[in-house]
């Protein structure tokens, strides 16, 4: 399996892990710094879930990391659903996704329960729950689908299960249907595919050690013992937090949030820590940046990418001028001082989506280096 030589016994695991850390860093520097902080969107294409685009700055697997982006954590995809379009597939993973409806209006499945969605809301689902989702007959919609979860796989839980194809699914190169007789049960993805040896069988369906655990969650119920140590504040949590996933809504509307004019310029939230949200794992709003004029200038540990809902101008990160237009995605790297330009005649609007994680480690907060001229 070659691609997978770190685990082998190899030349690197002769050197002590010092030598190979500073050796990495300064491979992993250099590739960092020879990335676009601008991409343009990788296109959709027919998948086993529906019409998805690739992930836009590598898969969540830290094996893509650096790929397209100097990003570390943050990835994204698009996802359309056309006017009439087949049923998409069914799905789960432990990594609990938001999804931004670009244009059109749609609906979500989320462990049998569905919630509707219009243009600019965002459909929060907590974690490890089924999910699919569908658009107007008439309208269809785009949904735009930013993600932190590279953690996920650090954390070991990056696992995900198909549990239903698209009605009309297309199987990826490499790969072939898998039937017990009649029945569609997943496909195979056959050997030579990134380096393996033999066939592997992706089954329909949940992956048993993984539902057990969050079934025995899901059972939990509401925490009524009296909390007698601190031991027992953390038996309650796992109550709590799967109590609160059962109450807090899955769509944040953007017609119910409101602008703040702010030292950065004209931002709305749709997910902060402090939300009644279950999918807290970015912060998410809007900024608006008047024709001609321009954000203020900060700077954050945490690393963000931006996607350009509508106009064009560019960016300065550390001194380096990036162009963007609509459909843009815009990455910026761990503490760069940046800043964002409207170029024409018309506002720009960009989503931007930063990894809470940074926060969670004490490395949250944002430096103020220039206030907006608003
Ligand atoms: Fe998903
Ligand atoms: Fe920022």
């Amino acid at each position: 399996m070659s691609f997978l030589d770190p685990w082998s016994e190899t030349e690197q695991n002769r050197h002590s892990d010092q030598l190979k850390r500073f050796v990495y860093q300064n491979a992993e520097e250099k590739r960092a710094g020879s990335l676009p902080h601008v991409v343009k969107q990788l296109p959709k294409q027919r998948t086993v879930q529906g019409f998805d685009s690739p992930h836009q700055t590598g898969d969540h697997l830290a094996y893509d990391l650096l790929t397209r982006a100097p990003l570390y954590q943050m990835t994204s995809h698009f996802t359309e659903v056309a006017p009439q379009a087949p049923v998409r597939g069914v799905h789960r993973h432990v990594s609990a996704p938001s999804l931004f409806c670009m244009r059109g209006k749609g609906w979500e499945m989320n462990d049998g329960r569905t919630f509707e969605f219009e243009s600019y809301d965002l459909l929060v689902i907590p974690p490890y729950t089924v999910h699919q989702h569908g658009g107007d007959r008439d309208l269809g919609c785009e949904i735009y689908v930013p993600e932190a979860f590279r953690t996920d796989h650090l954390l070991g839980i990056a696992g995900r299960e198909q549990h239903k194809l698209s009605e009309k699914p297309v199987f990826p190169a490499g790969t072939e249907p898998l039937y017990d007789g009649d029945k569609l049960i997943g496909y195979r993805i056959k050997k030579g595919v990134l380096g393996i040896n033999e066939d592997i069988e992706v089954i329909l369906g949940p992956e048993p050690s993984r539902e057990a655990t969050f079934q025995a969650r899901q059972q939990a119920g509401n925490w009524s013992l009296p909390v007698e140590n601190t031991y027992d504040r953390y038996v309650k949590l796992l109550h709590d937090e799967v109590d609160f996933c059962r109450r807090v809504n899955h769509v944040v509307l953007d017609r119910q949030e409101s602008w703040e004019w702010t030292l950065q310029g004209k931002i709305k939230w749709l997910v902060h820590p402090e939300m009644e949200i279950a999918a807290n794992e970015m912060w998410i709003y809007f900024q608006e940046i008047p024709p001609a004029s321009r954000s203020g200038k900060h700077r954050h540990v945490s690393e963000e990418l931006l996607l350009v809902l509508e106009g064009r101008g560019y960016d300065i990160h550390d001194g380096q001028r990036w162009e963007w237009e609509q459909g843009d995605l815009i990455c910026i790297p761990p503490m760069t001082e940046h800043q964002h330009f409207c170029l024409g005649a018309d506002r720009a609007l960009v989503l931007s989506a930063m990894p809470s994680i940074y926060a969670d480690f004490g490395l949250g907060g944002f430096e103020q280096i220039e206030v907006a001229p608003e």
